[in-house]
């Protein structure tokens, strides 16, 4: 039965998939920093380690299959860097072979691929090199990144060169929550400005090598309040942390600017646009008091108490839309829902309701929309615990069972859009947990 035209939100024009990375799901890699930070006791909540993952390295013609029975039309997934490069100059082409081969399958299956280039972990050998610390490390990253692009240009026109470079140095390098574990500002602003500087290098190697390349990165952007609105430090709290975690960051690598916390202008990068979509990956709110996160009391929340604030998805979008036009892909939205004995989950498709409302009722220029993710991941320091996926991964037998929220989402695209029946059907029937 169609649903009344008044209920129906249309998203026919977005293009739906979801979004993963390679460490979280291939397991089997040990040349890399986070199978290293495993080992060591205390580091991972539950104390997995990436090794074992979904097995997707093994499995992945049967999770490309279920994607696509699922009518996805896009998935944006990672190119592991220690798998390809495991010594520095050394290629392992078996390794690019299989690529080669899921992504030819993503296709056949109807999705558009959009690969990533960095997304958090590094190979040994770049660890024990300083990695992002040294501005000279840059150039063996643009090797990797060379490499790939020459050897998927025939398969691949979608890139993202790193993924959410202020998490990156701020959880290895001034919040404990990854390797190295440092704890210094002034490391963590260097690592972003050489993450800024070997992004726009990459987006000009890119378009140098593939001439109709679509090139960006992913943008990790919260929404940020003051904990308390009378609170002058509060305010200054959040208004500094927006400036320095999210702010200067898209002014670098979205317009080559560096000036201030960032460092001085590199001499080979003018300002100008380094960005042919703007990638956000938005995933919650920060109440600040100071540095650290915090929760408005009273709000939504997901099973890792983050707020769920579907409107910060259009803020963020917005700021970076105002000052860098183009079109807009959110490269990550997701949410942690760990379901209960009964059910094996509880808001996941009530959380993609409203994000998915939110955009629909935007003016704001949205192209294409990234679920993460698709199958339970290994959540890095989180490890197996917490899950975010549209189908559920049993880690003992790597057996998959889709989620209510994956046959929402299928519906969402088979239908272009939300109907009265479908959200009556998925949402109704799901409720958020207030904090
Ligand atoms: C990261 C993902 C991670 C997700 C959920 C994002 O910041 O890009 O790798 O799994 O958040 O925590």
């Amino acid at each position: 039965m169609p649903s009344s035209p008044t209920t129906f939100l249309p998203l026919g024009k977005l293009m739906i998939g979801t979004a993963t990375s390679s460490l979280q799901i291939e397991g089997g890699d040990r040349n890399n920093n986070w199978y290293e930070w495993a080992q060591y006791p205390g580091t991972i909540a539950d104390g997995t380690s990436p090794l074992r993952a979904n097995d997707h390295w093994n499995r992945w013609r049967e999770d490309t299959e279920l994607m696509g029975s699922l009518g996805l039309k896009t998935y944006r997934m990672g190119i592991e860097w220690s798998r390809i490069e495991p010594a520095p100059g050394q290629w392992d082409t078996a390794a690019m072979d299989r690529y080669r081969e899921e992504i030819a399958l993503v296709k056949e299956r109807g999705m558009v691929p959009l690969v990533t280039l960095h997304h958090f972990n590094n190979p040994l050998w770049f660890q024990r090199l300083g990695e992002w610390e040294k501005p000279e490390n840059i150039a063996h990253w643009l090797r990797f990144v060379g490499h790939v692009v020459k050897g998927l240009s025939d398969l691949v026109t979608d890139w993202v060169t790193i993924n959410e470079p202020n998490v990156y140095a701020t959880s290895g390098f001034l919040f404990h929550e990854a390797p190295p574990a440092k704890k210094s500002y002034r490391l963590a602003l260097k690592v972003m400005r050489n993450m800024a500087i070997a992004h726009c290098r990459a987006y000009r190697l890119i378009h140098g090598i593939q001439s109709g390349a679509r090139v960006g990165f992913a943008h990790h952007m919260r929404s940020f309040v003051p904990a308390q609105e009378r609170n002058p430090l509060h305010r200054l709290a959040s208004r500094s942390s927006a400036f320095l975690f999210q702010d200067e960051l898209s002014h670098a690598m979205l317009g080559g600017k560096f000036r201030g916390v960032l460092g001085r202008q590199p001499s080979d990068i003018s300002p100008g646009k380094y960005y042919d979509y703007l990638g956000l990956n938005y995933y919650s709110r920060t109440a600040s008091a100071g540095f650290e996160d915090g929760t408005l009391p009273g709000k939504p929340v997901n099973d890792l108490g983050w707020e769920i604030y579907p409107q910060g998805l259009i803020e963020c979008a917005g700021w970076m839309h105002e000052r860098y036009p183009a079109p807009i892909w959110v490269t990550e939205n997701g949410t942690c829902d760990n379901g209960s004995p009964t059910s094996l989950e509880n808001f996941r498709c009530r959380f993609i309701y409203d994000h998915l409302a939110a955009i629909s009722a935007s003016d704001l220029p949205f192209e294409r929309y990234y679920h993460w993710c698709f199958v339970d991941n290994w959540e890095w320091a989180d490890g197996e615990a917490q899950r975010f996926g549209l189908v559920h991964n049993d880690y003992a037998t790597q057996t998959r069972t889709p989620k209510l929220s994956a046959e929402f989402l299928s519906r969402i695209i088979a239908e272009g859009g939300i109907s009265g029946e479908a959200k009556r059907e998925f949402v109704d029937v799901q409720r958020y947990r207030i904090g």
